[in-house]
């Protein structure tokens, strides 16, 4: 499926329609250049999710991971910084691979995480001032 998305308010809105498609345990990985919109996307997703408020929700560029603990329980990670699994590992997040979660993984092309379950991949793209191109495929999708 693909959408245009003219605003970030617009993006946010359609986080909620993504977190209709999930079901835990679940990754969703955020694919897209810096600014393209993946944490935009993903305050509607946590949001929809029950799991924050969209306001609560904050990029995790610098801690890493951030962790909502809703039903589900949702992981919001950001692989920008890091380069290997066991680099993950370290950041004490070793219950995502065994909880039914869902896990957002922004710059989640990087390299693999091995979770479980549904599996679906976001790409967003410029498209002029304002305006996002969104591409969602995978599991379920
Ligand atoms: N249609 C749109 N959808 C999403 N964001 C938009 C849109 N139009 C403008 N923006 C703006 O683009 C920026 C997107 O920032 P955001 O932090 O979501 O990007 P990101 O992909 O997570 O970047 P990073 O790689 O640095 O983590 C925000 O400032 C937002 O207001
Ligand atoms: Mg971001």
């Amino acid at each position: 499926m693909t959408f245009r998305t003219r605003s970030a308010e617009e993006t946010v809105a359609l986080g909620a329609r993504v977190a209709e498609l999930v079901r835990a345990p679940a990754q969703i990985l955020l694919i897209g250049d810096l600014g393209a919109g993946k944490t935009t996307l993903a305050k509607g997703i946590i949001e929809a999710l029950g799991a924050a408020r969209g306001e609560d929700v904050l990029s995790p560029t610098f801690s890493l991971v951030r962790e909502y603990r809703g039903d589900p329980k949702v992981y919001h990670l950001d692989l920008y910084r890091l380069d290997t699994v066991p680099e993950v590992e370290t950041l004490g997040l070793e219950d995502i691979w065994d909880e039914r979660a869902v896990v957002l993984v922004e710059w989640g092309e990087r390299f693999e995480l091995d979770l479980p379950g549904q599996r679906v991949e976001v790409r967003l793209g410029f498209e002029g001032e304002g305006a996002r191109r969104i591409e969602i495929r995978g599991d379920s999708v």
